[in-house]
């Protein structure tokens, strides 16, 4: 283990999600002695905090990874707090003071990273002003990581990556994607290429369709804000689900070097076919969250929910085809689906492959069999499953479906770092596999701008689902019509 050199500085310091992932996962790299001397974090947000105040709140966001009080207030003390206003020149030079202090005090030698923890609409200004009062160092790294949502849509994504290209480069700017910190996420590579009997079968020759779902059961909670001018498809297709469909679907790459890897990805991206306005409706449906019902009570439905507009025409759900337009994927669909307050929360890849030629197991020869399916488990569960065809025990020569299982032991999914802590980590190494390239996120917008578009102008009566149902009948049409179903149906 080599101790990082760094100074941390964090937008958004007071916010859910430094409380929630960054405090902890910086906790964690200091554990394993990534973190040891040398690194310092500044926190800033609008509020008068003083420092003794902030470590104390960092403190209390690690109460379940705390070994010893001594050692949280170690840590701790590594914290400092700066009240401010991003808008604000004055402010940043007293943030420069702080960071060259601190730099100083423990000997960073002029490694920064920026964090922006917070809403979008500030980053232009904060990176700018980063810029102008001399923030940026010269002696060290300075790297950039930037929360979602990168836009909303192709053309303000490109201003605001304009406005970032400004002062850092691509190379510097580390956009999060927390789903590509996600084990079973980064576990997809090595399925696919470590494995003679994948590989030589991941194409359009042996795969029937592939299945992915994102689901959830927990409604919109306290983000209706933002969600209601968001929706589904912009909260969970255009990051997430496109950037797993881009790891499925890319070229292997010449070696796992963020760049060859990128390059393939990128590739997968833009060979997504783009729908005509007019044919949305052939290969999305999009629906809302209606009332259901649990063993512990009614569910609201979504336009009733906090922040929510009475007659929003926000999806919260959403079943796509996605096709791609290369040799290795022509014929084969990918279809997606995510939604909030579905039965089950769930994150999984079914890859349907095609049926024998022939079912001799049957009078009819033409009777399908079951397909062989490769699930890959991304949580709550972490694992794998193939479903075979196998004999029946007993007499004759019935078939029957076997799963072959394997579930990452509860033991290494307590153990596996966050997704955030080796996203940090990454990036303190200058590692961006696991971050999305402008060009990925560029080619994901185009993509999504079309079938919103759409959706904004079509007037009817967008479709519900029942709270704690799988979806509307819509997605399992979509399916249908090509005489499929999903694979995972709880
Ligand atoms: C976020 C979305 O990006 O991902 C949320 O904004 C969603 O709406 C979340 O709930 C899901 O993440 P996870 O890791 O819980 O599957």
């Amino acid at each position: 283990t080599t101790e990082q050199n760094v100074l941390f500085t964090i937008f958004g310091g007071t916010g859910d999600l430094a409380k929630r992932k960054l405090y902890p996962s910086l906790y964690r790299l200091y554990k394993k002695g990534f973190l040891k001397e040398h690194f310092a974090v500044i926190g800033t947000a609008r509020r008068e905090w003083t420092n003794d105040y902030y470590r104390e709140i960092v403190k209390e966001t690690l109460t379940d990874l705390i070994i010893s009080e001594e050692d949280a207030t170690e840590f701790a003390n590594h914290f400092y707090y700066q009240s401010h206003n991003v808008n604000d020149a004055e402010h940043y030079v007293n943030l420069k003071v702080l960071a060259e202090k601190l730099d100083d005090h423990y000997q960073i030698n002029g490694n920064r990273l920026f964090y922006l923890a917070m809403s979008p609409n500030f980053f232009g200004t904060i990176t700018q002003q980063l810029d102008q009062q001399g923030l940026v160092t010269d002696n060290g790294f300075n790297r950039l990581i930037i929360e979602k949502p990168f836009g909303h849509d192709y053309e303000s994504a490109a201003i605001l990556n304009e406005q970032l290209r400004e002062v850092f480069d691509e190379s510097q700017i580390f956009r999060i994607d927390h789903y590509l910190g996600k084990e079973m996420v980064q576990n997809i590579s090595t399925v696919r290429f470590a494995n003679t009997m994948i590989e030589s079968m991941w194409n359009n020759r042996y795969i029937d369709n592939i299945q992915i779902t994102l689901s959830e059961s927990l409604g919109v909670e306290e983000r209706g804000g933002y969600y209601d001018k968001s929706g589904a498809l912009r909260d969970m297709v255009q990051n997430h689900i496109l950037q797993i469909v881009s790891l499925l679907a890319m070229e292997p790459p010449a070696r796992l070097k963020d760049k060859d890897i990128r390059n393939e990805k990128i590739k997968a991206l833009r060979a997504v076919r783009l729908y005509k306005p007019e044919e949305v409706k052939d290969y999305f449906v999009r629906a809302q969250y209606g009332i259901g019902s649990t063993e512990s009570g009614l569910l609201n439905n979504y336009r009733n929910e906090m922040n929510v507009a009475e007659d929003s025409q926000t999806e919260t759900f959403v079943a796509g085809k996605v096709l791609i337009d290369t040799f290795r994927w022509k014929g084969v669909p990918f279809y997606i689906r995510t939604g909030k307050r579905m039965g089950e929360k769930g994150t999984q890849i079914n890859v349907v492959f095609k049926n024998v030629p022939l079912n001799l197991f049957s009078e009819d020869v033409e009777e399908e069999l079951p397909p062989n399916v490769l699930s890959i488990f991304i949580q709550p569960t972490e694992g794998f499953s193939l479903q075979l065809n196998t004999k029946k025990a007993g007499i004759g020569l019935e078939t029957d479906t076997f799963n072959l299982k394997h579930k990452h032991s509860a033991e290494t999914v307590a153990n596996s770092p966050e997704a955030y802590e080796k996203l940090i980590f990454d990036c303190l190494n200058g590692d961006a596999t696991n971050f999305t390239h402008w060009d990925e996120v560029a080619s994901s917008w185009k993509f999504v701008d079309v079938i919103r578009q759409a959706w904004d102008q079509d007037q009817s009566e967008l479709p519900s689902y029942q709270s704690g149902s799988m979806g509307p009948a819509e997605s399992d049409d979509l399916l249908a019509k090509d005489g499929f179903n999903w694979h995972w149906n709880p």
